[in-house]
């Protein structure tokens, strides 16, 4: 599994990539603002996102800001043409553009896809949210598909009435098991008020318990990858798969248990995976107790 980082500060970029640790970067017009906003000042972005491609030993994922397909075919040449020579430029195309229901732009985002393939510009998928949009990202060609684990959890969250960054915080692990046996649990106790299996099965009330804890049948971010990568194994469609929106470490580790090929993560996430109160323990300890007799080998040249 590789990891990538999910930022666009060349401050995080340069320090995570001195770790020795990332073999990538994954952009998006959100990360670039909140660079921007950090640096306070006029910056040249064109010189900017060389520095990023420079530092980064890997591709880097760059995305379009239009959303018919002809304008996004024409955006990713200009960026792989003008940053290719500075790195290895990906370029990000969303899986659906469309703004509103009924604009028609359900499908520019594979015909955009299908198009850069073919010509041999690299394509990052992304704001993928359902195994089905990955197959079809994966069919028209794309390179990487980039499953969003964290947004799917908030997505859940919010179905469930609790309100992000309150019920959960951002950086709080997002539990599906506790909430199957929560559901598992309301289940059993309502089954007596049925009198048969096939009445309990289509209450309403059992159903809408059932599907307010998943989106059709995805049940957290990290089973939205785990069901990605199973049906990409199954069928050896050659697209990677990158498991983004990452909020947290142990998120990295469940994502990495389903045997997906990259993951990109943000900079407190893999400073959060680094750190570990007993090992921050166990160093105090080792530095308290060493001898002067063990010291003196590190003190003689
Ligand atoms: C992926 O490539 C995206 O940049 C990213 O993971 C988005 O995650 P967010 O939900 O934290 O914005």
């Amino acid at each position: 599994m590789k990891i990538f980082i999910d930022s666009a500060d060349l401050e995080e970029i340069r320090k995570a990539c001195e770790w020795g640790i990332i073999e990538g970067a994954t952009t998006n017009p959100s990360l670039i603002k909140k660079a921007v906003e950090k640096m306070g000042r006029k910056i040249s972005m064109e010189d900017y996102i060389k520095e990023i491609l420079r530092t980064v030993p890997g591709p880097v994922s760059l995305e379009v800001i239009a959303v018919k397909a002809e304008e996004m075919i024409e955006q990713a040449k200009a960026l792989y043409k003008k940053f290719s020579p500075y790195g290895e430029v990906v370029i990000k195309i969303p899986v659906n553009p469309s703004l509103s229901e009924g604009d028609g732009l359900d499908f520019d985002g594979l015909k955009a896809i299908r198009r850069l393939s073919r010509e041999g510009i690299p394509v990052n998928c992304t704001l993928v949210m359902s195994p089905e949009q990955a197959i079809l990202a994966a069919k028209a060609g794309a390179t990487y598909v980039s499953p969003f684990a964290g947004r799917i959890d908030d997505y859940i969250r919010i179905k469930m009435g609790m309100k992000i960054g309150i019920d959960f915080r951002k950086e709080d692990y997002f539990d599906p098991i506790l909430l199957n046996k929560i559901v598992d649990f309301k289940i059993s106790e309502q089954l007596s008020n049925y009198s048969s299996i096939a009445e309990a099965y289509k209450s309403q009330d059992m159903r809408k318990l059932v599907q307010m804890i998943q989106d059709n049948g995805i049940i957290s971010g990290v089973d939205l990858v785990a069901k990605i990568v199973k049906i990409f194994r199954i069928y050896g469609f050659k697209t990677q798969v990158i498991a983004s929106s990452i909020r947290n470490a142990r998120q990295v580790r469940e994502v990495a248990e389903t045997g997906v090929d990259i993951v990109t993560i943000p900079f407190e996430v893999l400073r959060e995976m680094v750190r570990h109160q007993k090992t921050l323990e166990g160093m105090r300890d080792f530095m308290a107790d060493v001898v002067s007799q063990y010291r003196e080998i590190f003190e003689q040249r």
